[in-house]
């Protein structure tokens, strides 16, 4: 709900409210954001701003009073909505521009606001949907003080989801052009406030890796500059107060819709006042505003909780589900798939493929998806990029008939494609040398020995679609994996004037997002798969078209649960893809448990990738196992809510007796009547039997059937241990030992019981006793390094009579 009374604005959600009002100035102090207060249509006596505003009468001592006529306003030592520079005003601004004569000074006041049912789009870029249902937008009018220049500052209001949308656009009314060097999507302003800045950072397979710095004099930046929203340095960000935790406390969730340079910074002032921005990075950012033309900042996403990290994912997660995922494939559930790529890398061909397809289909996979290698004369990353043509050495039949054959299988077909990018060794190279974004008066820097097409150009924009239109009709296609494998370097278009260069890393997300929009419109029914060397481009610009993105080229159980965590605190599981793989894993050599792979893969969208053809049958078994485990759960995994209770993956606190150190998990649907836990351990240790599981989200007064799978041992993993329970002498390695592996399985811990919602929630399930080297037997829980369990939960009805 929007209220506008005495020039004081209040945007309230069902638990939050955000306030500001026009200053005795003209500009917008801001007044609040956080848990819900009355507002202008409070009853009460006192006046609509009573006790918001802060009451100036002083400038403080060496720094400067706004205007004779309000000498007692100083811009740096005030809580605004939209910042410029100049007048005093000497923080992080929101906007820079630099006019005709060279000045930069800054001052936009306010004009007038409106307030529309339902939300305006964004014309160049990904938008947030909504409509008058479910989603309220107040629009205000700001102008520079001496020039023809209007600022609109879009505020959407999302009630359920405790979400607030904010926007600014600029307009150029004068006859001349001026130079737009900053515009932030976000200001956010508090006037005093102990905080925690939240960042999640990392590289090529270290993905959302979670990072706090306490926020204190000096300014805090979470950016990049590589071309992407990268794996540096996600651009989601959480700013909350030192004590907050998982379920208590203040947090507040921050996201762009934007996929390009972004740039979030915090900063406390000296007066103690707080000021955050985000929007684009203004690094090299530099926009020629033309007379009559406008500008647009992405959309920034804002929300709030009491709740602590728990409740503002809780705001995120529905949110992007909502209202940024579309299409077919929004609420559908998404098939388990195998791809080729950690099975054969790039040594396909279709007998080897359809190999691989019928072992995934004997298991139950859904998807079959081919990855790269399949075009031109790719045998490896050094060519073949750009030219879209099957290799008919590899695929004689082309992709129709592989498509076909799959399909004969009773699986979907899926393939990969990188469409922004090109290789020197191609035929589209050859005939199109100045595509590429490089200087041609300057060497190339390769990226995995590729180019990057420049997607500022309209006829690159429409020759990617074209190709993707021919390779999408090409057979029976239902998946797509959209891949982009280096970031930007040499940023130089070859299209755009001098001039205008630095335009160019917003005009190349301008350019995609065009070329998505139209395959997408004309696909509506392919699942897309986003993917940048895994999670390079993870963000709601790219989440707006693709409905989930692969979350990192690291398939290692341990190293997923950090990264999955990452993730979980700004995106929904359903948007992550996560997929078990052989051991030793190919990226960190580690062994860990099959069972582990799979749980963790669990708690996103499940995939396999690896050869199943050389499995032996006791794996198959298990994969198939999982497989139908996975499809009973589905629907609950993958758009359930999400919740952390334990997130100490380190076991930093690791002491005596101490049960820390391990993950634990809970997705509960949105009727409480199915749920499923997780626990991980990252390192076992003796004398550490006690594990105490506890649920989360469920409803109290229900009674739920709690129970985990039971599997069984593999004597092998004993090793000599054994000889202690065995009748006869077994040696490791020995026949023997493969005899006793095949007929003998020691029984898994099974844990089953019904107990009501409150208990499994607060005083937790004590599961069974860990083996800890002072002995084993079928009561005992196996609990090695990397190891971790599912728990299942159902309601049980009761009995009315
Ligand atoms: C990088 C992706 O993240 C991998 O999954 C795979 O598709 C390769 N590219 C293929 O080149």
């Amino acid at each position: 709900m929007i209220t506008v009374k005495d020039s004081c604005m209040f945007l309230h959600t069902n638990n939050t409210t955000y306030s500001f009002g026009v200053m005795p100035t003209g500009h917008l102090e801001h007044f609040y954001y956080g848990k819900r207060i009355s507002g202008s249509d409070s009853t009460g006596l006192h006046t609509v701003d009573a006790g918001l505003r802060e009451q100036n009468e002083f400038v403080c001592g060496n720094s400067i009073a706004y205007d004779k006529t309000h000498s007692g306003i100083c811009l740096e030592d005030k809580a605004l909505e939209f910042s410029g520079y100049g007048n005093g005003n000497i923080n992080e601004p929101s906007i820079e521009m630099q006019y005709a004569d060279g000045s930069i000074t800054n001052d936009f006041v306010y004009v007038s606001y409106t307030i529309v049912k339902g939300k305006k789009k964004l014309q160049t870029l990904p938008s947030a949907n909504g409509n008058k249902d479910n989603c309220e937008q107040l629009i205000i009018t700001l102008k520079e003080k001496e020039h023809e220049v209007y600022v609109y500052l879009t505020y959407s209001v999302y009630e359920d989801t405790d979400i607030i949308v904010k926007s600014a656009i600029v307009e150029n009314k004068m006859k001349e052009s001026a130079t737009l060097l900053r515009l932030m999507s976000n200001q956010l302003d508090f006037c005093e406030g102990k905080f925690v800045f939240h960042t999640f950072n990392g590289s090529w397979a270290t993905e959302m890796h979670h990072n706090t710095t306490p926020l204190s004099g000096s300014r805090l930046v979470n950016s990049t500059y590589v071309g992407t929203s990268s794996n540096r340095a996600n651009p989601f960000t959480m700013l909350a107060t030192p004590q907050t935790s998982e379920n208590f406390g203040d947090c507040y969730g921050l996201n762009l819709v934007y996929s390009g340079n972004h740039y979030t910074s915090v900063e406390q002032s000296s007066y103690g006042k707080v000021r955050l921005v985000s929007g684009i990075n203004p690094q090299s950012f530099s926009w020629n505003l033309k007379p009559n033309s406008q500008f647009e900042a992405p959309e920034a996403v804002l929300t709030y909780s009491a709740d602590g990290f728990n409740g503002m994912s809780k705001n995120m997660h529905k949110f992007v589900r909502q209202f940024i995922v579309r299409g077919t494939w929004q609420y559908k559930e998404r098939p388990i798939l195998l791809n080729s790529w950690e099975a054969c890398y790039f040594n396909i061909n279709e007998k080897k493929l359809l190999t691989l397809a019928k072992a995934g289909a004997k298991v139950g996979i859904e998807l079959f998806v081919m990855d790269d290698g399949w075009f031109g004369h790719r045998d490896d990353d050094t060519s073949s990029l750009g030219d879209w043509d099957v290799n008919k050495k590899k695929l004689p039949g082309g992709i129709e008939r592989l498509a076909q054959k799959v399909n004969n299988l009773g699986m979907d077909f899926g393939i990969w494609v990188e469409p922004e990018m090109v290789n020197e060794d191609s035929e589209c190279y050859k005939k199109h040398t100045n595509w590429v974004i490089a200087n041609p008066n300057r060497t190339q820097s390769l990226g995995r020995n590729q180019m990057i097409l420049d997607l500022c150009n309209p006829e690159v924009q429409q020759y990617i679609i074209d190709e993707m239109t021919k390779v999408f009709s090409s057979g029976n296609i239902s998946y797509v994996k959209w891949d982009m494998n280096r970031i930007i370097s040499d940023s130089y278009s070859q299209y755009l004037n001098p001039e205008q260069q630095g335009e160019f890393f917003h005009r190349y997300y301008i350019g995609l997002y065009h070329v998505l929009n139209t395959l997408m419109s004309n696909f509506p029914d392919i699942l897309f798969e986003g993917c940048a060397s895994g999670g390079n481009r993870f963000d709601l610009g790219m989440l707006c078209y693709f409905p989930q993105i692969w979350g990192s080229d690291d398939t290692d159980a341990h190293e997923r649960v950090q990264i999955q965590l990452g993730y979980s605190y700004g995106y929904p599981q359903n948007t992550v893809t996560a997929h078990v793989s052989s051991c030793p894993n190919h990226q960190t050599l580690r062994n860990t448990e099959l069972e582990s792979r799979f749980n963790v893969a669990t708690f996103g969208n499940l995939g396999y990738e690896f050869n199943l053809s050389d499995l032996s049958a006791t794996e198959l078994d298990a994969i198939k196992e999982q497989v139908k485990t996975y499809k009973q759960w589905r629907k609950t995994l993958q758009f359930g809510q999400f919740y952390r209770e334990k997130t100490d993956i380190m076991g930093t606190n690791l002491s005596c007796g101490d049960i820390d150190g391990t993950i634990s998990w809970t997705i509960v649907d949105q009727n409480k009547k199915n749920a499923v836990g997780f626990t991980y351990r990252a390192l076992t240790r003796p004398n550490n039997f006690f594990m105490c599981y506890k649920a989360m989200g469920l409803e109290p007064q229900t009674q739920y059937h709690f129970y985990n799978k039971e599997f069984k041992r593999n004597i092998k993993e004993f090793g000599s241990l054994i000889n202690m329970a065995s009748p006869v002498h077994i040696k490791e390695g020995s026949v023997a030992q493969s005899v006793a592996e095949k007929f003998v399985k020691l029984g898994g811990d099974k844990e089953d019981a019904i107990l009501y919602g409150d208990r499994l929630m607060n005083a937790g399930y004590k599961t069974k006793q860990a083996f800890g080297g002072n002995g084993f037997n079928d009561k005992t829980r196996i609990y090695k390094d990397f190891a971790s369990r599912l728990y299942f939960m159902e309601a049980i009805e009761e009995d009315c009579n």
